[in-house]
């Protein structure tokens, strides 16, 4: 051979290698991996199994046999024999004559003649992922077309690689888009409306004097109840589970110190022994109520310490808020929204709600709340 044909020859390996590594697509890539061999190689017929673990052909992709032929074929080759010896011990196989190759088992019925045979395994990250071959009917394949094989099989191991790396991260920005809307879902639109359903219970509460009205806003309750469930649903769908960070702990150590960010005071979270699996809507609560008790103590208190803690025997969680600011009048102060909250949600729940407060030694917000599934709970 002269060696400038070599050298175009190298030229056109290098521009189709080249060419296969910037493929996006899969099936186009593996198609066009065929194409590249057969061409350099000046073959008749080419394919590409790939394998799975056990080494068995798991896909067939072929190019160059016609569809009657396609058609009288009993099927893609299993992946034994020659194929096997390719994909099972990473050979290159080379051979005049398919035929006289010890590990020839046979072809399928229908399958084109050919008796020249070249095959290489395609690796993708040291592990094999099938083999491509290229055959012809009469000439042999010589040295040049292996080593055109080869780089082939390798650029095409490379694209393949490459592929699969941007559909994984495709896939995970998918669910981290999934995670952080169902998220942003439940930690706000369903907290604000859960907010907005209790006041429209406490001034159904207020306007016992006007039937028509507190019906009304009874009625405008139980709508929002209903869009809280929705949207609960909504998120279910979305992602399979309400969304959670880690453990109950977990979850509310990251909430106080969000909360306690903008401050100097930094809450501590103390857990006691172990915390059973509580459902959302109990976790809900225990959340809210934190954040309403802790937030008050930062606001209000002038402490210099903040102590959450969390314990739970069989039927009961208990959760406690303890300052040491300057407490407050617990009788005579005009509740805001923070303890009707607490209270309200402490009630629902079938628990019960302490506030104790001394003059200058700080507050204390103490809740039980029942466990389900407990000794006890029905
Ligand atoms: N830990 C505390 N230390 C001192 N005062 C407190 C404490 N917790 C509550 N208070 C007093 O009780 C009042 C009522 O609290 P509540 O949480 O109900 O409403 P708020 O905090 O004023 O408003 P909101 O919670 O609706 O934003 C507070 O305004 C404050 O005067
Ligand atoms: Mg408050």
């Amino acid at each position: 051979m002269e060696s400038s044909d070599r050298s175009d020859g190298l030229v056109r390996v290098i521009e189709r290698a080249s060419s296969l590594i910037e493929h996006v697509e899969m099936q186009s890539l593996l198609e066009d991996t065929i194409d590249a061999a057969m061409e350099l190689t000046q073959a008749e017929f080419g394919a590409l199994g790939v394998v799975n673990d056990h080494g068995r052909i798991i896909e067939f992709h072929h190019r160059g046999m016609s569809s009657d032929a396609t058609e009288m074929i009993e099927g893609p080759p299993v992946g034994r024999g020659l194929l096997g010896d390719i994909t099972r011990h990473g050979m290159v196989v080379r051979t005049d004559d398919v035929k006289e190759h010890a590990g020839f088992s046979g072809m399928p019925t229908g399958h084109p003649d050919m008796s020249s045979f070249l095959g290489v395994p395609v690796k993708v990250r040291g592990k094999t992922f099938g083999n491509l071959y290229v055959t012809r009917e009469r000439s042999g394949f010589d040295m040049q077309d292996e080593i055109s094989m080869k780089a082939i099989a390798a650029a095409a191991g490379a694209g393949i690689d490459s592929i699969r790396m941007s559909d994984e991260l495709r896939e995970r920005a998918v669910m981290a888009d999934r995670d952080r809307i169902a998220r942003d879902v439940h930690d706000s639109i369903i907290q604000n409306l859960f907010a907005v359903g209790l006041d429209l219970q406490l001034r159904s509460d207020a306007a016992r004097k006007d039937p028509a009205l507190q019906a009304a806003l009874d009625g405008a309750a139980v709508a929002i109840d209903a869009s809280i469930s929705e949207l609960r649903r909504l998120i279910y769908d979305l992602h399979g589970d309400l969304p959670r960070r880690g453990s109950l702990a977990e979850e509310i150590s990251d909430l106080v110190v969000r909360l306690g960010s903008p401050y100097a005071v930094r809450p501590e979270l103390h857990v006691k022994g172990e915390i059973p699996e509580l459902d959302i809507s109990m976790i809900d609560d225990v959340l809210q109520i934190v954040r309403e008790a802790v937030s008050n103590a930062l606001r209000h208190s002038g402490s210099t310490s903040i102590d959450v803690s969390l314990s739970a025997d069989e039927r009961s969680l208990f959760l406690s808020v303890t300052d040491n600011g300057h407490g407050f009048e617990v009788a005579t102060a005009p509740w805001g929204l923070g303890l009707t909250n607490m209270r309200t949600r402490t009630k629902r729940a079938g628990g019960e709600l302490g506030v104790v407060s001394h003059h200058d030694l700080g507050t204390t917000v103490e809740v039980r709340l029942p466990v389900p599934g407990g000794p006890g709970s029905v």
